[in-house]
């Protein structure tokens, strides 16, 4: 998705100013800062998306308390900044892109780095801190370039993850698979209440009615993402959205489906090997779930600079290669 449709989508709801902090356009590293013993922010996972050959969209949605009735996953009515890193290797040792983000109330905590001049064809991991929480580590990956042939494209697309009808065991499988992008083709979310479902789980009533408001819908994603699952197959893979029929009232009663944007691949890749990730029964869930953590920050030293530990500064530095 490019800035310019990614900013035009946002000024219909929370205005222009919210919408370029979210996307990185201001760099915020003095102020804005984390408020302090308030828990793991990192309840809903990270994400990549969009691949482009020299880019991608970095996610993350701060919430210390992902189930909070208002929608607003228990943040402050303040900004807080986060910074963010891309590198070479899951380590840090290499790191190609060091910057940060302001996440505004207005778009519930949310952020969406576009991090351009990367390698076409190139895996790179990522991570977020606010604070001294660092979030868990994404593995992303640039397409190949646009002129060039790759002899096998390799995804895996899902739909229809309705989390009231079964478990998203499939997408424990498809992080573990290599591949190179997932395609979700729709209806990521629905907006039924789950008071009755397939699981075999009491649910709180805060997620028994239909969804119908922002602050309902806020609730409904923090009960599909903070299935770990599911935000392991974000963490390990970029993915690419259709939008779904159920994302809205609107589209639904007018049963359009919008594509996205192309990620740039060949269209006819001499090989593939896809696969698919329903919804699917396994074992035990309850609700509200253990949430992933975060961890701690380890701060580098002037002597040292131990792998995996944050520098103090946070600003934009050059890409690397
Ligand atoms: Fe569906």
């Amino acid at each position: 998705m490019s800035v310019s449709r990614r900013r035009f989508l946002g000024l219909g709801g929370a205005g222009t100013a919210a919408v370029l902090l979210g996307t990185g356009a201001w760099d915020a590293s003095t102020t804005y800062a984390a408020p302090a013993g308030s828990g793991n922010p990192f309840t809903l996972g990270i994400a990549s998306g969009d691949p482009q050959y020299d880019g991608v969209v970095l996610w993350t949605r701060l919430a210390t308390d992902p189930y909070a009735v208002d929608g607003k996953g228990g943040m402050p009515a303040r900004p807080v900044r986060v910074e963010y890193e891309v590198a070479r290797d899951e380590h840090f040792r290499h790191i190609v892109r060091r910057s940060s983000v302001v996440a505004t109330p207005e778009l519930g905590h949310s952020i969406h780095p576009e991090i351009r001049g990367l390698l076409p064809d190139t895996v790179y991991y990522y991570r977020f801190r606010t604070g001294r929480e660092v979030s868990p580590t994404g593995r992303t990956r640039t397409t190949p370039h646009p002129f060039t042939s790759p002899r096998e494209l390799r995804f895996a697309f899902a739909s229809c993850n309705a989390w009231q009808d079964g478990y998203y065991t499939a997408y424990d499988h498809m992080a573990r698979e290599d591949l190179d992008l997932v395609v979700h083709l729709g209806d990521y979310l629905y907006e039924s209440g789950v008071k009755t479902n397939k699981r075999g789980v009491t649910t709180d009533p805060r997620f028994h009615t239909e969804t119908f408001d922002l602050a309902r819908y806020r609730l409904q994603y923090s009960l599909y993402k903070t299935e770990a699952p599911l935000q392991a197959a974000h963490a390990a893979h970029p993915w690419i959205h259709t939008f779904g029929t159920s994302r809205c009232r609107p589209a639904r009663a007018s049963a359009t489906t919008a594509g996205s944007r192309t990620a740039g691949w060949p269209t006819s890749p001499s090989s593939t090997r896809a696969s698919t990730a329903r919804t699917s029964r396994a074992a035990t869930a309850t609700r509200p779930p253990a949430t992933t953590g975060s961890t701690r920050t380890t701060p580098c030293s002037a002597a040292s600079s131990a792998p995996g530990c944050w520098t103090v500064s946070a600003g934009r530095t050059p890409a690397g290669r």
